[in-house]
C-alpha cells in the first residue's frame, strides 16, 4: 500500500444505531491503515464502547473524534457502517438525510429485503453512491472483503446459542437416577457458511442435528459434519445457478421442498434457518401450517431474516411466540458477539475499500466484478439486480 492511498479523502464512522448492535466499522487498527495512507478519519463520539474500543484508542492513531453527527455525515466522503441506514429516532431523522450526493456509503444494505426498500429509494433520491457489503462475491480475490462470510460464521454460532438457552429442555443426552433424557433434534436448513457454523455447534452441544440443503455440495458439507442430511427432491440442475450458488426456485419446486421437508421440521426442537440465494428474497419453507404442528416450546431462529426470512411467521428484528414456539427474527445477530465480528468486519471493509481507492480517487469501475455486484446506487441509479428486480425498476 503507498503512503498516499487514501490522500485527501475523509472518512466517516459513526455509531451504530440499531437497537442492540454493538459493531462498529473500524476498529484502531484499520483506522491506523487510513490515517497511515493519508485519509483523515471522523469517529463518532462512543462509537467503538460496544466493541470495547474506546476513543482514547482510536485518537491515539490519528482520528478525530466528532460528536455532532450531523458534522460527522457534512464533513466524509465514505461513510463506513455496519447496518443499513435507519430512522434515528433521537434525532427525528432517517440517517440518508444525513447524507449528501456523491457520498460513499459502505456497509450491509440487504436492497432486495422489502424492509430496505424505502431506504434504497432514498438513497437513489439522495444520489448517494452505496455500496452493499452483501453483494462482494465469494470469488479468491474478494475473500479477504467477505465480511457476509465473517458475519455468516457467528451468525450461525450465535443462532443456536440464542435458541438453546431459550429451549426449555436439555439439548445433550443425559443420563439421570431417574432414567435418559434424550438429546433435543436441531434441523438446519441452507448449509452454507452460517448454518455449517450452527451444525458444527449444535453438535457440540450434544444435539441429533438434521439439515437440509438444495446444492448436493453444500448437504455433502454438512454431511460431513455429522448431520443427518434430508433430501429436499430438488434436482441439482434446478437448485445450481450462475457461479455455483443456489438460485431462487419457481413456487413448485418450492411447494415440493416443504414437503419433503415437513416432517423433520415438525420434529425438531431447534430450527435454525439460514437459505438464502445471494441477493434475492430468502426462499420460504416453513410455513405456519409447519409451526402450528411443532412441539410446544421449540425454538426458531430465522437466520435469513436480512432477506426477509425463511418463515412465515418471522417478524424483522422480533422475538415472537406463536402457537408456543419462538420465533426469533434478530436482525443483528453478530452484533451479539462484538469483539469477534467486530474485529473481522472492521478487516473485511477496509479491505474492501482498499480496493478500489487509489492515489486518493475513488474508482467505481461496473467492469471490476466485485464493484459490479455490490453497487446499489450511484448517480440516482439503482444498480442492484436483486432489488431491481424487487422494486421493479
Ligand atoms: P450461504 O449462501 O453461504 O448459504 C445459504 C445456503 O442456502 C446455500 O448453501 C444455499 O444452497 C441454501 N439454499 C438456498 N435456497 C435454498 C432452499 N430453497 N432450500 C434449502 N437451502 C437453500 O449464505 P450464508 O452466508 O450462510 O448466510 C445465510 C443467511 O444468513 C443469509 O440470509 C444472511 O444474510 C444471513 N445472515 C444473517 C445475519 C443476522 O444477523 N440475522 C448475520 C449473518 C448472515
Amino acid at each position: 500500500m503507498s503512503s498516499s492511498q487514501f490522500k485527501g479523502l475523509y472518512f466517516g464512522i459513526p455509531k451504530e444505531i440499531m437497537n442492540g448492535e454493538r459493531r462498529v466499522a473500524a476498529i484502531p487498527e484499520t483506522v491506523k491503515k487510513l490515517t497511515d495512507g493519508g485519509a483523515k478519519v471522523f469517529v463518532e463520539k462512543g462509537a467503538g464502547v460496544g466493541s470495547y474500543f474506546a476513543d482514547a484508542e482510536y485518537e491515539k492513531v490519528g482520528a478525530v473524534i466528532i460528536e455532532d453527527i450531523q458534522q460527522l455525515y457534512t464533513e466524509s466522503d465514505i461513510i463506513l457502517k455496519v447496518k443499513e441506514p435507519l430512522f434515528n429516532e433521537e434525532l427525528g431523522v432517517h440517517e440518508v438525510d444525513l447524507m449528501h450526493e456523491g457520498q460513499v456509503l459502505i456497509t450491509f444494505l440487504h436492497p432486495a429485503a422489502p424492509s430496505n426498500h424505502e431506504m434504497v429509494k432514498k438513497l437513489m433520491e439522495k444520489r448517494v453512491i452505496s455500496l452493499t457489503l452483501d453483494g462482494i462475491p465469494r470469488i479468491s480475490r474478494a475473500q479477504s472483503m467477505d465480511a457476509l462470510t465473517s458475519m455468516s460464521t457467528v451468525a450461525g454460532y450465535k443462532s443456536v446459542l440464542m435458541a438453546a438457552d431459550r429451549l426449555p429442555k436439555f439439548i445433550p443426552m443425559i443420563g439421570t437416577a431417574v432414567g435418559m433424557i434424550q438429546p433435543s433434534t436441531v434441523m438446519v436448513i441452507g448449509t452454507g457458511v452460517a448454518g455449517l457454523q450452527a451444525i458444527a455447534t449444535a453438535k457440540r452441544l450434544g444435539a441429533v442435528v438434521y439439515a437440509a440443503d438444495i446444492r448436493p455440495e453444500a448437504a455433502e458439507h454438512a454431511k460431513s459434519l455429522g448431520a443427518k442430511i434430508v433430501e429436499t427432491g430438488v434436482p441439482a440442475d434446478v437448485a445450481i445457478g450462475e457461479g455455483g450458488y443456489a438460485q431462487s426456485l419457481p413456487k413448485e419446486w418450492i411447494l415440493k421442498e416443504q414437503e419433503s421437508i415437513k416432517d423433520y421440521v415438525i420434529k425438531s426442537d431447534i430450527l435454525i434457518l439460514t437459505a438464502l440465494v445471494p441477493g434475492r428474497l430468502a426462499p420460504v419453507l416453513v410455513t405456519e401450517e409447519m409451526v402450528k404442528q411443532m412441539k410446544p416450546g421449540s425454538a426458531i431462529v430465522d437466520v435469513a431474516i436480512d432477506q426477509g426470512g425463511n418463515c412465515e411467521l418471522t417478524k424483522g428484528g422480533e422475538l415472537i411466540v406463536q402457537y408456543s414456539v419462538s420465533i426469533d427474527g434478530t436482525k443483528n445477530i453478530p452484533g451479539m458477539v462484538p469483539i469477534s465480528s467486530t474485529w473481522m468486519f472492521a478487516h473485511n471493509i477496509y479491505n474492501f475499500i482498499a480496493s478500489f481507492v487509489k492515489d486518493g480517487k475513488i474508482i467505481i469501475d461496473t467492469d471490476d466484478e466485485i464493484i459490479a455486484s455490490s453497487l446499489v446506487t450511484k448517480d440516482g441509479n439503482l444498480y442492484h439486480v436483486g432489488a431491481r428486480e424487487v422494486l421493479a425498476i
